[in-house]
């Protein structure tokens, strides 16, 4: 985690949101929540409980890339990957939202919560086999080689570890 920008004015920002839903959730259903509440996701539970990953999940899917990235270790639990497969989001229009869409299922919260993410500079904010081929990301293409059983491609590091 060394030098990941953590703050503590986000950290309090996310535990008043957490305790703001957790008032409302228990509230009066007259109660207006000023909580967004993001498009659900696919299947029937997230990777970890919904209370969990509301509050923890940036820790699992940091944890994940430093797996990863440092370790090689690729497991699927909490693969960013499978975040955006289950967790895009399809507009009125048909499309499935990008990250800077105020309808895209991580910005939704963030941009209410205040926080800034570069992860989809990199990452693809959509599912790979919907995102159009010149948009794919070095993600996106490195999980469609691993999927034709080609070695996919030689892992860059992360902005913030480079020396
Ligand atoms: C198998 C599909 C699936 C995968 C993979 C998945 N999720 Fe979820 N996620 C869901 C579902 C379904 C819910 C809603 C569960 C509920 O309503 O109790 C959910 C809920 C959430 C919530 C809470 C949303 C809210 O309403 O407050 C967050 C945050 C979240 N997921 C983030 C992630 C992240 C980050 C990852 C990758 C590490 C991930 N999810 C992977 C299906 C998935
Ligand atoms: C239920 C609302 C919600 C959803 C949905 C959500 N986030 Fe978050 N996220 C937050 C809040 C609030 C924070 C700030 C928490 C903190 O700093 O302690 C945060 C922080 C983060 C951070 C750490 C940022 C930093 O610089 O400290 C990452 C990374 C992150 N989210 C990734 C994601 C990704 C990727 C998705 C979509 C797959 C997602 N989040 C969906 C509410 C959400
Ligand atoms: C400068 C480009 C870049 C940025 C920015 C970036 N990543 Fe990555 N990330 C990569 C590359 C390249 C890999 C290795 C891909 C591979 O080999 O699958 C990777 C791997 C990962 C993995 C492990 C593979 C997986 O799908 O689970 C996770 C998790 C991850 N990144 C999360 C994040 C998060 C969260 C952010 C934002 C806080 C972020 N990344 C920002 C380039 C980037």
């Amino acid at each position: 985690m060394n030098g990941h920008p953590f703050t503590g004015g986000r950290r309090f920002a996310a535990t008043a949101l957490v305790l703001a839903a957790v008032l409302s959730a228990g509230g009066a259903a007259a109660e207006v929540s000023l909580v967004p509440v993001p498009a659900r996701g696919r299947g029937d539970a997230c990777v970890e409980p919904t209370e969990v990953m509301r509050r923890n999940h940036m820790e699992f899917i940091l944890h994940q890339r430093d797996e990863t990235v440092h370790r090689g270790i690729r497991t699927s639990r909490h693969s960013f990957v499978g975040c955006i497969d289950c967790h895009a989001v399809k507009r009125d229009d048909g499309q499935l939202a990008r990250f800077d869409d105020p309808e895209h299922f991580c910005t939704r919260c963030h941009s209410f919560a205040a926080v800034r993410i570069d992860c989809f500079e990199c990452h693809a904010d959509r599912p790979a086999n919907q995102a159009p081929a010149a948009e794919r990301s070095p993600t996106t293409l490195s999980q469609l080689a691993r999927a034709a059983g080609l070695p996919g491609l030689p892992s860059v590091r992360h902005a913030e570890q480079l020396p």
